[in-house]
């Protein structure tokens, strides 16, 4: 069997530093913010996991069905030796891609999370074994270094992933991908599309709250992490669409007037009653928009599929 390598490029005194420097700029500017890639510890993982088994969660059931149509379409298209998938969780539709790829050499899932991904690799290489799985535990936004493995390079980003970062950081993060990328080789990106208000919303305020769990488990993980006092029950999940900026939001709403303490950051926030923290925006996409944001990173769009109701798109693109 190959052997199952995971590299940390985060270490964990680096994750404590971003995570203090995070919530400290954002819970002390006006609207408060908390970033998302701290959503993600094991308890958020196994949350999201949940989330894509929602009645209401679309996207990755129809990220899916594309990618059972397309896989042998992709791998001919890139003739890759390597993929590298990018917020990689559970792997799960990558079997897919994996399954259409018998010349595929090496595997690289990168993740923040550690739980995540040592659980999807060691299913992989016992599924798998002639697959090198190279795991890294890293920021996908900061300064990724790759292992030196076989050319050409697929980079596949999924889940709609990239619409979790504001504008400006994705024109940053689409550069940074360009740079991990030879001329000709390909980015395959998962988009979720602009559609109607109600099936949005829906699928980021699940009746069962499962959503709702999973966007107060950030301030759990502030708690553990930086000593905090949060209590997630005197806060209320909201999502709601910006029309303008086509995007979903999600905000925790406090449900009275409090005052939390973080120890580790020798600081004291206090919230008015019903005053809103943004933690996530999740922005919807049409063609052009993508083709446009990947040109001005030196991607050129050559595909584009959509599911059969045309709810999310993948794309592929080559390095000039
Ligand atoms: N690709 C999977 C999971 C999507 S959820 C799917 O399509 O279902 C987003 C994933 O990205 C999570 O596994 C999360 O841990 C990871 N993630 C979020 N921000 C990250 C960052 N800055 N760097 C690396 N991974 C990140
Ligand atoms: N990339 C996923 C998305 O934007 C992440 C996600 C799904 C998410 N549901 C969420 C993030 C709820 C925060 C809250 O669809």
């Amino acid at each position: 069997m190959s052997p199952f390598l995971v590299t940390r490029t985060l270490p964990e005194d680096a994750t404590d530093a971003a995570l203090r420097a995070d919530v400290l700029h954002g819970l002390t500017r006006t609207p408060k913010t908390l970033p998302p890639k701290w959503f993600y510890d094991a308890h958020g993982s196994e949350l999201f996991e949940k989330i894509t088994e929602l009645p209401e969660y679309y996207p990755t059931r129809a990220e899916r069905e594309i990618l059972v149509a397309r896989a042998a379409e992709i791998a001919e298209a890139t003739g890759a030796r390597t993929l590298v998938e990018l917020g990689s969780g559970s792997s799960d539709k990558t079997r897919h891609l994996l399954d259409a790829m018998p010349d595929l050499h090496t595997y690289v899932p990168v993740d923040v999370s550690e739980s995540a991904l040592t659980q999807a690799g060691q299913a992989l290489i016992a599924e798998r074994p002639s697959l090198d799985v190279h795991a890294l535990i890293a920021d996908f936004t900061g300064g990724l270094v790759l292992p030196g493995t076989p050319g050409p390079r697929l980079v596949a980003f999924l889940g709609g992933t990239i619409g979790n970062l504001l504008p400006a950081e994705r024109a940053t993060f689409l550069a940074s991908v360009r740079s991990l990328l030879s001329p000709g080789d390909a980015l395959l990106l998962g988009t979720d599309l602009v559609k109607d208000e109600s099936v949005l919303v829906a699928a980021y305020d699940d009746a069962a709250g499962v959503t709702a769990a999973f966007n107060k488990n950030v301030l759990t993980v502030v708690d553990r992490e930086l000593g905090a006092d949060f209590d997630p029950d005197e806060f209320t999940h909201v999502a709601l669409w910006d029309a303008e900026r086509e995007w979903i939001e999600m905000r925790l709403r406090a449900r009275s007037a409090l005052t939390v303490k973080i120890p580790a950051l020798d600081l004291a926030v206090d919230f008015a009653e019903g005053e809103e923290m943004r933690t996530e925006v999740s922005a919807k996409f049409r063609e052009e928009g993508v083709r446009t944001e990947l040109a001005a990173a030196g991607l050129d769009l050559t595909h584009w599929w959509t599911d059969a109701q045309g709810r999310f798109a993948l794309s592929l693109s080559t390095a000039r």
